[in-house]
């Protein structure tokens, strides 16, 4: 691909940013990477899968959902550069089992945030999370309520885009893996891999394990999302997909981890879930034209950290939801820092 024409400017260096999702796996990277990039940032999120724990001591944190009346207000009043917007129901089997509850969470979520962006007397740039689960072919429809819902605010974000002057740029994530992820089963397959290996349980196979999937690691992630936020940007506003560019087998994923576990392979083989797809490989070539971004983590070394993070840290991510040790906590504060130690 040749050089991208950009319509949008590079921001000088953004002073304040707000990532919606903040606590989640991937918010707490790109929380992480902002504050090294010397950025305020209000990170924006319910707990509802998220740890409070996961926000970095420089970050403020506001418990709120973005659903919530007061997000407007807040928006209006941070006047961020950048609004992040990770902020979702982001497991796709149980949005194929409850798939009004994804869309409530996923849809109207998102338009809530596009709506505290327009309203606010600035008009910050939007990042949105999206995934490469929409099939390429524009005409395809996605096959699980969680990709039809991300489709749907990929549209709302052309529309904001193109009625609103609103600078959108939509990333669409490959799996995502690195430490940090949710531990429990529904989580993404690194990370209930490695939970597994570490209780001595037998590594779960959804389908037969020949299914293909691209890795990225979420230090890379938050990488593409930095750049995202501060260089120009092309005038189509298309999506720019995110992932290492090679696939591999679930087979080969569960024999490379329990290798670096250092446990025979042990394998347990159940139905296929209907909300995956077959096959995965992201064409990384319009990301790297418009970022100037590729991953760069290693997938041996990365599934090593993992490993470890996940060896050295079971206790607090043993599969309790986050909202019923919150329950256990004294009553936090509205809006305060982060108390997270990374
Ligand atoms: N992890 C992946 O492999 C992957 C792949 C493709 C896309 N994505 C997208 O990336 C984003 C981040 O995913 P993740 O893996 O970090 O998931 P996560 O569950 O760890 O993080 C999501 C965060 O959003 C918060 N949240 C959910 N609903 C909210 C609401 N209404 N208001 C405020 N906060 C709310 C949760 O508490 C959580 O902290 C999501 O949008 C997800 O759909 C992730």
């Amino acid at each position: 691909m040749g050089r991208v024409r950009s319509d949008v400017e590079r921001l000088p260096e953004p002073r304040c940013v707000v990532v919606t999702g903040g606590a989640g796996f991937v918010g707490s990277h790109v929380t992480q990477r902002l504050l090294a990039e010397g950025v305020a940032v209000h990170v924006v999120d319910s707990l509802v899968t998220g740890k409070r724990w996961n926000v970095p001591g420089g970050a403020l944190f506001h418990h709120l959902d973005v659903r919530e009346p007061r997000l407007p207000a807040l928006v209006a009043e941070l006047s961020p550069d950048v609004v992040i917007h990770l902020a979702a129901a982001a497991d796709p089997r149980r949005s194929a089992n409850d798939p009004l509850a994804d869309a409530q969470a996923n849809v109207m979520g998102s338009l809530a945030v596009l709506e505290a962006v327009r309203t606010a007397p600035r008009r910050a740039r939007v990042v949105f999370s999206s995934t490469v689960a929409i099939p390429a072919d524009r005409g395809a429809t996605p096959s699980s309520p969680y990709s039809i819902g991300k489709l749907v605010v990929e549209k709302y974000m052309a529309a904001y885009r193109s009625k609103y002057g609103i600078v959108t740029c939509i990333l669409r994530f490959a799996n995502v893996y690195g430490p940090r992820q949710g531990g429990y089963e529904s989580a993404g397959v690194v990370a209930a891999f490695c939970g597994r290996l570490l209780a001595g349980e037998p590594l779960r196979i959804f389908g037969d394990g020949h299914q293909t999937r691209d890795f990225v690691h979420a230090r890379d992630v938050a990488d593409a999302i930095w750049r995202a936020a501060v260089r120009p940007l092309p005038a189509d506003g298309l999506p720019l997909s995110l992932g290492s560019g090679t696939s591999i087998t679930v087979l080969d994923l569960a024999g490379r981890l329990s290798r670096q576990a250092g446990v025979p392979l042990s394998l347990e083989f159940r139905e296929p879930h209907g909300a995956d797809v077959p096959h995965s490989v992201v064409d990384v070539t319009r990301a790297a034209a418009v970022l100037g971004w590729r991953a760069r983590v290693r997938l041996e070394d990365g599934l090593g950290e993992t490993l470890r993070w996940f060896a050295s840290n079971r206790a607090s991510v043993d599969a309790l939801p986050s909202h019923t040790i919150e329950g256990r906590l004294a009553p936090a504060a509205r809006s305060e820092r982060g108390e997270g130690g990374l």
